[in-house]
């Protein structure tokens, strides 16, 4: 299922990330603060355990996020702004990395780094900004189903139809979590209207 938020605020800053002015720090910022969002949302599917704790009026028992069985996976570079997000609201979840480079003339994506925790019946958050293609999206989860989690889900900020489309029928068992699906794709595979690369934006590599 995809679940795309379509409140306000979340347009606002959308449209901060598309505007050209706005400048890597900035840029990084308001995909955290997009990506706090989406956790919120799907917080529902996240693990939850009951916590004793001393309260002033003695001991009791909450619930609270199992964070310990919760692992976010960020895909580099474009993700890393969302993995400090999620970190940031669960200091106590786990954190795996993987990179990933689209050929830019096969618009297939290249693993070239793999630093996945052990994944047997943990809850994966799996982070990026992107679903062009939807090609790095299907990469990633087929990586990380082969190593046993419980539940996978992804969070991601713009998303094309078409790569959508294609993570979705790929992944049934997988709920996307998105900001804001898009138009289309152009011929270069980038996200109509998009925001452009979003890796460069975040950390100013030139083009
Ligand atoms: C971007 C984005 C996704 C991918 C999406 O990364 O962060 O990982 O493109 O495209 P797809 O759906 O067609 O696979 P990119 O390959 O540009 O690497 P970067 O994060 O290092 O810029
Ligand atoms: N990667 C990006 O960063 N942006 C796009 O539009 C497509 C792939």
């Amino acid at each position: 299922m995809i679940y795309e938020l379509s409140n306000l605020v979340t347009k606002t800053l959308i449209t901060t990330l598309r505007d050209e002015k706005t400048q890597a720090i900035a840029f990084r910022h308001t995909i955290a603060e997009l990506t706090k969002q989406l956790v919120y949302e799907a917080s529902k599917e996240l693990p939850i355990k009951q916590k004793t704790i001393t309260t002033w009026q003695g001991q009791n028992s909450f619930d609270c996020l199992d964070e310990e069985n919760i692992i976010v996976v960020t895909v580099l570079r474009a993700g890393m702004p969302m993995l400090d997000s999620v970190v940031e609201l669960l200091p106590n979840c786990i954190a795996g990395f993987l990179a990933m480079k689209r050929d830019e003339t096969t618009h297939e994506s290249v693993l070239y780094y793999d630093r996945l925790p052990d994944c047997t019946d943990k809850t994966i958050i799996l982070v990026d900004p992107m679903v062009a293609t939807g090609g790095s999206m299907c990469d990633a989860i087929e990586l990380i189903k082969s190593r046993n989690p419980s539940k996978i889900i992804t969070l991601n900020i713009i998303g094309s139809p078409e790569g959508l489309k294609v993570v979705e029928s790929s992944h049934t068992d997988v709920n996307i979590y998105i900001s804001q699906v898009d138009e289309r794709l152009n011929d270069d595979k980038y996200i109509i209207p998009g925001l452009g690369d979003a890796g460069d934006r975040s950390y100013n590599t030139p083009e």
